[in-house]
């Protein structure tokens, strides 16, 4: 690409992303942290503002569909990977403002900056959330880019579970960029862009994609049929969101106060067994009513299950997917809890003619070992495992760092990682 080129992409990119800034500010702008409006095509419009001390994507309320991608880092060269830093920065505050990543017409001698599908479309109050993981640091051994010592104790590599079946091409990876809107165009588009940003230093490793499905309000439902994130922490709750989301200054990496810990797994479902369980064993299996949601000895979705006075496990057997994610036994459980963020996948047939889906299973937590860890080990049990285990295979994901927010044009992100 050439010097023209560079500049150019790169003025249209800022006078656009400057544009955006003004108009959030004139339009009053949208509360990242706080639920907005239930989605509907009044709301669709609706954009987010990327700069905060957060970054968007984590407490915001699930958009309806969502495009995970993980890249490798190719280059060796700290300040190029820096530099991509600063561009995807700039691209992602433009495209959640709604704007054009280049000024139209292009250039017509050049390949547009701005492929371009989007245009026309509502933003579908898109976020675009980035994260990095443990290779970054130190892949092999080498420790690539100098950052070896900066990287927090809590990041690994995802270990492999009971039962897993990870895919190499489907798992782990330098940086992971979600993109959420009600639009899975526009997803897509945000998540194209950025890769073709990145060409030379960075390329796609895997991307899965995933829906929620549209519902104006209440709790969306998994492939299971059943209701899924009733018992989510409020996206409100800026206490929980303290002590169990938010890394904080003190938790060890200083420069990723701000940020979290995303946990990705792609859990294929076995739709196919599934659909010939007895409803009751259903039921079971996930500890809930099916069409209510509630559990099995409540009445209605909220309700709190009494596991106190089913020791037995008579009436929500003991290894149901909620008695084992969360046995409810008071400080313990609490600070084990996670924000969970998941999305439903459904794609082509697989190799032997079963439908290929599942959940996109994304969850964001403070500390990794002592909150997704602590309840994964226990679903994973060997000796009394989630009955759920029998009708899924994890395929892919890994664990990855959340940056914190930017908080200023100017500022980008990563910035206290590299500087
Ligand atoms: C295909 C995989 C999975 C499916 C279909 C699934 C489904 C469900 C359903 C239906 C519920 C009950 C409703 C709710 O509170 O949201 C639930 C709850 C929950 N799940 Fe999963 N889940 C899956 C994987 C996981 C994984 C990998 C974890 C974490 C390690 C996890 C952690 C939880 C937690 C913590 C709860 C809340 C339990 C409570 O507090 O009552 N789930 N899940």
């Amino acid at each position: 690409m050439s010097d023209k080129m560079n500049r150019r992409a790169f003025l249209g990119m800022t006078a656009a992303g400057a544009a955006g800034v003004v108009l959030g500010e004139l339009m009053g702008k949208a509360n990242n942290f706080l639920p907005t409006e239930k989605a509907s095509a009044s709301t669709l419009n609706e954009t987010l503002d990327f700069y905060g001390a957060h970054q968007t994507g984590v407490v915001t309320p699930a958009q309806n569909s969502a495009n995970v991608a993980a890249f490798d880092v190719t280059t060796n060269d700290v300040k190029e990977l820096r530099e991509l830093m600063k561009k995807w920065t700039e691209m992602a505050a433009t495209l959640m403002a709604g704007k054009p990543l280049a000024v139209e017409p292009q250039d017509g001698a050049f390949p547009p900056t701005d492929t371009g599908e989007q245009i026309g479309l509502d933003t579908g109050k898109l976020t675009i959330t980035f994260a990095i993981g443990a290779s970054l640091f130190e892949k092999d051994g080498v420790d690539r880019f100098g950052l070896r010592s900066r990287k927090p104790a809590g990041l690994t590599e995802m270990p492999i579970f009971h039962k897993d079946s990870l895919e190499d091409q489907l798992t782990h990876g330098d940086i992971v960029v979600q993109a959420c809107s009600d639009d899975p165009l526009v997803c897509f588009h945000a998540i194209r862009n950025l890769s073709k940003a990145a060409r030379g230093v960075a390329h796609l490793r895997w991307q899965q994609t995933g829906q929620l499905g549209v519902k104006a309000e209440g709790t969306k439902r998994n492939l299971f049929g059943f209701k899924d994130g009733t018992a989510n922490p409020a996206l409100q709750d800026e206490t929980f969101m303290k002590n169990n989301v938010w890394i904080d200054a003190g938790d060890g990496a200083s420069w990723l106060a701000g940020g979290t810990y995303m946990v990705v797994r792609r859990i294929h479902m076995r739709i196919e067994t599934w659909d010939q369980q007895s409803y009751s064993s259903q039921e079971n299996i996930i500890g809930r009513q099916k069409v209510s949601g509630a559990p099995m000895d409540g009445k209605a979705e909220f309700d709190t299950p009494q596991f106190a006075a089913d020791a037995a496990g008579k009436v929500t057997p003991l290894d149901s997917h909620i008695r084992l994610s969360n046995p409810r036994t008071g400080e313990n459980s609490e600070r084990e809890r996670i924000l969970r963020r998941g999305y439903n996948f459904m794609e082509n047939l697989d190799s032997v003619g079963r439908i290929n889906a599942g959940l996109l299973f994304v969850c964001f937590n403070r500390n990794i070992q002592t909150q997704f860890e602590s309840i994964q080990k226990r679903l994973t049990n060997p000796n009394l495992p989630d009955k759920m285990l029998s009708y899924t295979d994890t395929t892919g994901g890994g664990y990855f760092a959340v940056l914190p927010g930017v908080t200023s044009k100017g500022s980008y992100l990563g910035q206290a990682l590299f500087e």
